[in-house]
């Protein structure tokens, strides 16, 4: 457990919005398909942005909103699979942009996927000291998409989610629960460019996302309710006031509250408007639930997230008092 709590939140739609029925265009698809199988009508695909001015964008919405001071983040940790550059890091770039060059931060990016940014708070909880962290969830999928394949460029979309934290003495706490597997690296897979070439299977060696859905799905919905028991450890589920989960499916979401008798009215959705946004995701469904007031004083809430590599993780966020919107 971190005595640790979240003093502001921001996040950043990329420029363009795009319906379902545009997609038309691009591949044999149809708003009615992509509804039903996803709950996702349209998302934010960027044009000129790259993941870091999304980045740059959020992070500076979580700062107005906390109302800090900027020198004081001694921190920067930005969750993401799709950065700007191999080196340097987006949080590198994020931190020149703040102005921080000259003041003493820690900068680093991390890569797990959908839930990178669950595991970028967990590391930022962990380390900080004092100040504030700056944790941002910020991904472009829409440029390591093959846009010829119906499979996968309906689901994701581009976007930033931001946040600050600082040390609580009010009581305010947050718990973690992470875990990974390497064993089905093929299942949601995207190619880098310093992998060796695959002579035989050059095909799988594409620098685009692909997936295979249905083992995806099947590994969503054990891996979503084990994080979600494994940060509550023994808690009844119940007693969440709020779950802000990743947005990739809402098929996904019904069935695990179905399968763990957690309200979906309980339940943070907005992947209709953004689709699943890797570990954008939870990061603006978390400042988006800010700013609509749906975070409060004395609350319980739980975060969780799965994606590649596989990758599953879940925070428990227990809100004394304090500073809150
Ligand atoms: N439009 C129209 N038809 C389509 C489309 C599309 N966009 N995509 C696939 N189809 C077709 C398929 O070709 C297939 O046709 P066929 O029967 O003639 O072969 C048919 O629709 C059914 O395809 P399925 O893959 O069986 O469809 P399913 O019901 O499994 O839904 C989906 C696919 C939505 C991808 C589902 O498997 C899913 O949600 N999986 C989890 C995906 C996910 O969560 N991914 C991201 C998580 S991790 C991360 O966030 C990085």
């Amino acid at each position: 457990m971190e005595n640790v709590k979240i003093v502001g939140c921001g996040y950043a739609r990329a420029s363009s919005k795009i319906e379902n029925e545009a997609l038309k265009k691009a591949v044999d698809t149809s708003d009615e398909w992509i509804q039903t199988r996803t709950g996702i009508a349209s998302r934010y695909i960027s044009e000129t942005e790259n993941t870091s001015d999304l980045a740059i964008c959020a992070a500076q919405k979580a700062i107005q909103n906390a109302q800090i001071n900027t020198s004081q983040i001694s921190m920067i940790i930005v969750a993401t699979c799709t950065p700007d550059n191999v080196t340097p890091s987006v949080a590198c770039i994020v931190q020149e942009a703040l102005g921080l060059n000259d003041k003493p931060v820690m900068a680093f990016d991390i890569n797990a996927a959908c839930s990178g940014f669950l595991f970028a708070l967990q590391c930022a909880a962990s380390m900080l000291q004092k100040g504030y962290a700056l944790v941002i969830g910020a991904e472009t999928l829409s440029k390591i998409l093959d846009w010829s394949d119906r499979n996968t460029c309906v689901l994701f979309g581009d976007g930033a989610g931001a946040v600050l934290i600082q040390r609580a003495q009010d009581g305010s706490t947050m718990d973690f629960y992470a875990r990974s597997k390497g064993d089905k690296e093929h299942a949601l897979y995207c190619a880098g460019r310093s992998l060796q070439p695959d002579l035989e299977n050059v095909a799988q060696d594409k620098p685009y996302l692909s997936m295979n859905g249905r083992e995806v799905f099947r590994f969503a919905i054990q891996a979503m309710p084990d994080a979600i028991y494994g940060v509550l450890q023994g808690q009844p589920v119940e007693e969440m006031d709020l779950m802000i989960p990743h947005q990739a499916n809402i098929r996904i979401l019904e069935y695990v509250s179905k399968k763990m008798k957690f309200p979906m009215e309980k339940m943070f959705v907005n992947l209709d408007q953004f689709g699943n946004t890797s570990a954008a995701s939870v990061p603006i469904a978390l400042a988006q639930a800010w700013e609509e007031h749906k975070i409060k004083e004395n609350m319980d809430l739980v975060l969780v997230g799965f994606g590649a590599g596989f990758t599953w993780a879940a925070c428990k966020i227990h809100i004394e008092g304090g500073k809150h919107q």
